[in-house]
């Protein structure tokens, strides 16, 4: 398959797609397999590479890996669980951030685990700092090698008790993953609560964990001696719902996403309907469309949840270039995440970045030098160029700007989209779009 995608855009995109389990979920379930005795089946898996990346590296540890791709059935079999080196976890990785993931699991299992290089997309420095705190107060030993970092347990993982400086998604995780097993009782504060990780909680829930979570960002998690396998159907993809939607609001289009859920949405929902575009919930999934009239301009800033989410911000800020008026947009969650939008200046976008945070929301970012702000002035008619994708979501969005734009665009390095969104080639092609590889 070719890199690039010539875009023939200026066309509403008009049609059903389906969309199934979330990316960002169903990751973290195939590590928390490791942890089980027994297998897990894990259902409404999609056919994305962070998946086939994962699979690779589960099998590297002698995990045998089942997938039946018109299913979505994914089966996870640890009964020949094994450790593996860290060049060859590096190979399998690629770009991935989930070797992180897999420490504390294999602690429990092997005794030991190893971390390479770590990736992921290029948005800011993503450091993995929260991650080695909480293991290491596990009781984690951390030994810098060459390959690589490695640690261990020596005298076993313990409960511990720990409060987030800021609610980190991947470090919940990990300290979920971790605690699950550890002897005692571990209690997190400030924790994230995102709809993946109530998915994660209520999956080890299932293997035999014991965890309560407070309205207030704590979880309690009581340690176990042992956890089995699970059988679960993951929740959709809320960030490839909400991009579908976007492109339909750009494109002045009609899209029914197909498995969409409306109460993993809430906020981004909102957020459609102040800028004027229509949606109708049904019990199979939402109809995203654009209202036929002018957009309306917004401010809006990203959050943690429940707040509206950073993955949805570079799709929604192509759709609002073409809303009448001044639009604001904050981002808190990274401090470097405007980057795609160069490439909607070339196409004819007015998106002005600062440093300063335009929000009532006092950010992480605010005293540095992040440009991490935007306004952006429409509507302004996008024109087709030649484009270089930068990133996952940044990516998908560059596709939405090229789609909305008059002419033929040419969309390079689109193998990154395939790391989030299943077969969006074929679903293009089903929603109208003039699309060559
Ligand atoms: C996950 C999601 C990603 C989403 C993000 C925030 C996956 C695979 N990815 O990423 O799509 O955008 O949550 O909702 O689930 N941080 C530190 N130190 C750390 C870890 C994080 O400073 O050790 C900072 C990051 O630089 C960032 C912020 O915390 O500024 C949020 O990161 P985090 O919530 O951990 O994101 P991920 O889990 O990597």
């Amino acid at each position: 398959m070719t890199d690039s995608l010539r875009v023939d855009g200026g066309r509403p995109l008009v049609g059903e797609i389906a969309v199934r389990g979330a990316k960002n979920f169903v990751s973290k379930a195939m590590v928390a397999a490791l942890l089980g005795s027994t297998p897990s089946v894990l259902r409404n898996v999609p056919e994305i590479r962070d998946v086939k990346v994962v699979s690779s590296l589960l099998t590297l540890h002698g995990v045998g890996v089942r997938y039946d791709v018109s299913t979505g059935e994914l089966t996870l079999d640890t009964a020949n669980l094994r450790s593996a080196d860290a060049a060859h976890i590096a190979d399998h990785a690629g770009s991935s951030r989930i070797p992180i993931l897999l420490c504390g699991p294999l602690l429990h299992r092997l005794g030991e685990a190893v971390i390479p290089d770590l990736g992921g997309c290029r948005i800011g420095d993503r450091p993995i700092d929260f991650h080695l705190e909480i293991l290491t107060k596990f009781g984690a030993t951390v030994t810098q090698r060459e390959d690589g970092l490695h640690l261990s347990a020596p005298n076993g993982l313990h409960g511990i008790r720990h409060e987030f400086a800021f609610p980190s998604v991947g470090a919940t995780e990990q300290l979920l993953l971790t605690a699950v097993l550890a002897e005692g009782v571990t209690t997190l504060h400030n924790a994230a609560v995102e709809p993946e990780i109530k998915d994660l909680i209520d999956t080890l829930q299932k293997m035999g964990a014991i965890i309560s979570v407070d309205t207030d960002r704590s979880i309690t998690i009581e340690g176990v001696e042992q956890l089995r396998g699970y059988d679960h159907w993951s929740l959709t993809d809320r960030i490839e719902a909400g991009s579908w939607a976007a492109a339909a609001l750009a494109t002045r289009g009609d899209i029914f996403v197909k498995g969409a859920q409306q109460r993993h949405m809430g906020m981004f929902l909102n957020v459609f309907r102040k800028v004027g575009g229509e949606f109708e919930v049904t019990t199979d999934g939402i109809r995203f469309f654009h209202p036929g009239t002018d957009l309306k301009p917004i401010a809006l800033q990203t959050d943690v949840h429940p707040g509206f989410m950073t993955d949805w911000q570079q799709p929604m800020v192509v759709a609002l270039t073409q809303a009448r008026g001044l639009s604001i947009v904050h981002e808190t969650v990274y401090e470097n995440r405007f980057g795609f939008t160069e490439a909607l200046e070339k196409m004819g976008a007015q998106v002005q970045l600062y440093k300063e945070c335009l929000g009532d929301k006092k950010c992480r970012f605010g005293q540095r030098n992040f440009r991490h702000s935007a306004v952006i002035s429409g509507p302004t008619p996008l024109r087709a160029a030649d484009i270089e994708v930068p990133d996952l979501r940044g990516g998908f969005s560059h596709l939405i700007a090229a789609l909305a734009a008059e002419g033929t665009s040419t969309v390079s390095g689109i193998g990154i989209i395939d790391r989030g969104y299943e077969n969006f080639r074929a679903k293009l092609t089903a929603l109208g779009a003039k699309v060559e590889a």
